[in-house]
């Protein structure tokens, strides 16, 4: 897989999906360091390249140079003709509708449910789920829009939250498994909207060096909703605690441990943990969003930002 900035996140969480309902191997890959490395590409090799605008410079040349080594290029688009999906051997539209604002928040979201689409299909095919597990992921998918109305309705809520952490000048977002890149895109959105530095990291590393950066001055945000990982989640926030930092906690309804450990959370529903990052996700966009406003930011346009990077 193949993409730029909120789109590479989505190839993350694809990665795990891929490799949990397909047993297909998968790499996910900076367009913008593969296009100039030398990749070892087989003919018939699948790259998907994940694209929003379907204009990513980057993204564009590391497509063309793997069909040029016998690549099968899928396209997952949300603009229709645009130069990636005519590129493309074959493809899916995201179908996310225009998506003005420069930081990419639903097309990410159709990105993830088009990707899990695909990795449904493929593990049908390839006989590597069983059918009771197919049938209750797609009931899960079909379940995300009345849940994402249910997470909306904590805007008031992050409105207030945001006002608290508006002057935070340095932020941590961590997460594991699924949620790992959903850490990533909550940080990305946080610098790119807001202006404030944030880095995404998986929580289990942190022990490796990160954790000398948390002190009482840090927030902490977990992206923790209800999972196979849940356990040592919470003692990565155990590990936070004990060193001072200020835990805001993306959480799933019923959890009763976490809020107990955390200074603000932020209560997704629960899903499956497949498709839990098309929940936990918003909330952390929320959050860029109202601090963004509260601090004068042009959140439509983000200084320094184009909607679609079509140079190098
Ligand atoms: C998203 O919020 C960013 N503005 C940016 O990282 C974007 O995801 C990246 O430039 C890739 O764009 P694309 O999806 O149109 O290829």
């Amino acid at each position: 897989m193949v993409a730029c900035g909120t789109s590479w996140h989505a190839g993350l969480i694809a990665e795990y999906i891929f490799e949990e309902l397909c047993r297909i191997p998968v790499e996910v890959e900076y367009a913008s360091e593969f296009r100039y490395r030398n990749p070892v590409i087989y003919k018939g090799d699948v790259i998907i390249a994940i694209s929003q605008s379907g204009e990513t410079a980057d993204t564009i040349v590391a497509i063309e140079k793997a069909k040029e080594q016998g690549a099968f290029i899928f396209g997952v688009v949300n603009v229709v003709g645009s130069s990636i999906a005519r590129i493309s051997n074959a493809g899916a539209y995201t179908h996310a509708g225009p998506e003005i604002g420069v930081a990419s928040t639903k097309a990410f979201t159709a990105q993830l449910v088009v990707l899990t689409l695909i990795a449904l299909k493929l593990g049908k095919e390839k006989n590597t789920i069983n059918e009771d597990r197919y049938v209750h992921l797609i009931n899960e998918l079909h379940n995300i829009p009345e849940k994402v109305k249910e997470v909306l309705l904590l805007n008031n809520e992050i409105k207030k939250l945001a006002e608290k952490h508006k002057n935070s000048k340095d932020a941590l977002y961590l997460g594991r498994g699924y949620n790992f890149p959903v850490a990533l895109e909550g940080a990305l959105k946080l610098k790119e909207i807001s202006y404030i530095h944030a880095e995404g990291y998986a929580a289990a590393e942190m022990k490796h060096g990160p954790i000398a950066l948390v002190d009482e001055n840090l927030p902490v945000v977990f992206v923790a909703t209800k999972d196979s990982y849940h356990e040592k989640i919470i003692s990565n926030i155990q590990e936070i605690k004990a060193r001072k930092g200020k835990v805001i906690a993306v959480i799933s309804q019923g959890d009763e441990t976490i809020p107990k450990m955390s200074e603000d959370v932020m209560i997704v529903p629960e899903a499956d943990e497949l498709v839990a990052p098309m929940l936990s996700v918003i909330p952390l966009q929320l959050f860029a969003y109202h601090i963004g406003v509260v601090k004068g930011c042009d959140v439509d346009k983000p200084r320094n930002l184009a909607k679609s990077v079509t140079v190098e």
